[in-house]
């Protein structure tokens, strides 16, 4: 079989892990590091290399193979000139080599009974990628593979090759990062750590480096974690105040395109608000208002149906004096009741979000604050938003813990503003 010149398509950081001998490679790092187009180019020239390889990818979410790993080694072997030689199935995902009838399966693991049921139609799995490995729910997940593909014979003394990818989470409890401190120790694990810096073929685009270079000015510790892939750990605050931006008008270079809403519900004791978010032309979010109601130490408190039209008056206001299209108005989904009331009263649906992970949801607030192109107007009824985004901290007890939890006091406006990130993450660009 023909041989490539892996040194043009592979920065030179990896050359150790393109020559290493060991059966587990780790390769870990910050964002945008070329680490899984170096797996996925690795994999190909190995596969090729062998009559009988079979190549088995795994993400945790099955639904992702599709647009991830499978297009990731799809890229490879057009990459390396070789697309002729294979099919590309979609049902199964499956590219197979045309005159060996070996292949590339990828599978979620998402079902574990799925994925002991598969079959290898011809030889046997050489290769197993664990790609986004930080996604999987801890080492069960992992052992559950090994037992299915890796703990079998092979011949001629070969062993199986497992390589792992991922960004670490900043938390140093979270299972992944306390799983490779362990494997520092072992013989069987090769571990590989790289950034966007060891990029020396300049495969990045310069927007994407721009892009960098905003992250670091506007808040160090993210880009340390992020680009650097470095463990910065949580700190006490959820949020670094300085990367919210007060703005005393609206920027005179730039246009508002539309506005969208969310809304966190409250009921005996605990308030409701709602944030009315500018999303501009150049790609900022302005906070324009913020609407906050709380029961607490009312003798009557607020029916639902008449919150819904205070709610309203409060977005009618807004719209009325911006005068653009309302985006999206997101309301989170286990509130029914405030929902069915606004829709009875003004047949509007609000969109109801599905919340993920506190932590999560909190990451991609962390996301477009670092970015740097979060503001809001200093105005009276913002300086809620501000203050309960300053106070917002991890319970001390917990942060020492795998997930850590925060303090669920005053703490309305950051729960509209994660709902906000979520339902407006595609406009935002925020993953
Ligand atoms: N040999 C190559 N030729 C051309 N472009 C490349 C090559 N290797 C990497 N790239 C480009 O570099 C970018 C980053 O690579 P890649 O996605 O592999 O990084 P990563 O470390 O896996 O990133 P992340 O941490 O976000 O998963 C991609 O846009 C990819 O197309
Ligand atoms: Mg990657």
């Amino acid at each position: 079989m023909s041989k490539f010149n892996l040194a043009k398509l592979v920065n030179p950081t990896f050359d150790s892990v393109l020559f290493s001998e060991k059966s587990h490679l780790i390769l870990k790092g910050g964002r945008g590091s070329t680490k899984s187009s170096v797996i996925s180019i690795k994999l190909v020239n190995d596969f090729l290399n062998d009559k009988l390889s079979n190549v088995v990818v795994l993400r945790k979410v099955g639904k992702y193979l599709r647009t991830s790993v499978y297009e990731q080694i799809k890229w490879a072997i057009y990459e390396m000139k070789v697309a002729n030689q294979f099919t590309f199935g979609s049902s199964p995902l499956k590219i197979t080599h045309k005159k060996t009838g070996t292949a590339f399966y990828f599978y979620g693991v998402d079902d574990p009974m799925k994925l002991k049921s598969q079959k290898i139609a011809k030889g046997y799995v050489t290769h197993v990628w664990f790609e986004e490995l930080t996604e999987f729910a801890g080492r069960e997940d992992i052992d559950v593979v090994e037992d299915t593909f890796i703990r079998q014979e092979l011949p001629g003394n070969k062993q199986v090759k497992v390589y792992f990818s991922y960004n670490p989470p900043r938390n140093p409890y979270e299972w992944i990062n306390e799983w490779v401190e362990e494997k520092i120790l072992d013989p069987a694990y090769f571990i590989h750590h790289s950034t966007y810096l060891d990029d020396k073929l300049g495969f990045l685009s310069k927007q994407m480096k721009a892009k960098i270079e905003r992250y670091k000015e506007n808040d160090i510790d993210y880009y340390n974690w992020m680009y650097l892939g470095e463990v910065v750990g949580l700190g006490t605050n959820v949020y670094n105040i300085n990367t919210f931006k007060r703005l005393d008008g609206l920027p005179t270079d730039d246009k508002i395109y539309g506005i969208s809403f969310a809304l966190d519900t409250g009921h005996q004791q605990s308030a409701t608000a709602c944030g009315a978010y500018a999303i501009t032309v150049k790609g900022k979010v302005i906070l324009l208002d913020t609407f906050y109601y709380s029961p607490v130490g009312k003798s009557v408190k607020k029916a639902p149906s008449e919150l819904t039209v205070m709610i309203h008056e409060f977005i009618e206001a807004v719209i009325d004096k911006y005068k653009v299209p309302v985006l999206r108005r997101t309301i989170d989904s286990a509130e029914g009741a405030l929902r069915n009331q606004y829709y009875h009263d003004y047949s509007i649906r609000w969109n109801p979000v599905a919340k993920k992970k506190n932590q999560t949801m909190i990451d991609m607030v962390v996301s477009l604050l670092a970015s740097g192109r979060f503001y809001y107007l200093d105005n009276e009824n913002n300086k809620i938003f501000v203050h309960e985004h300053k106070i917002y901290r991890y319970d001390e007890d917990t942060l020492n813990t795998p997930e850590p939890k925060v303090i669920k006091e005053d703490d309305h406006c950051c729960d509209f503003m994660k709902y906000f990130c979520l339902d407006n993450s595609k406009i935002l660009g925020l993953s």
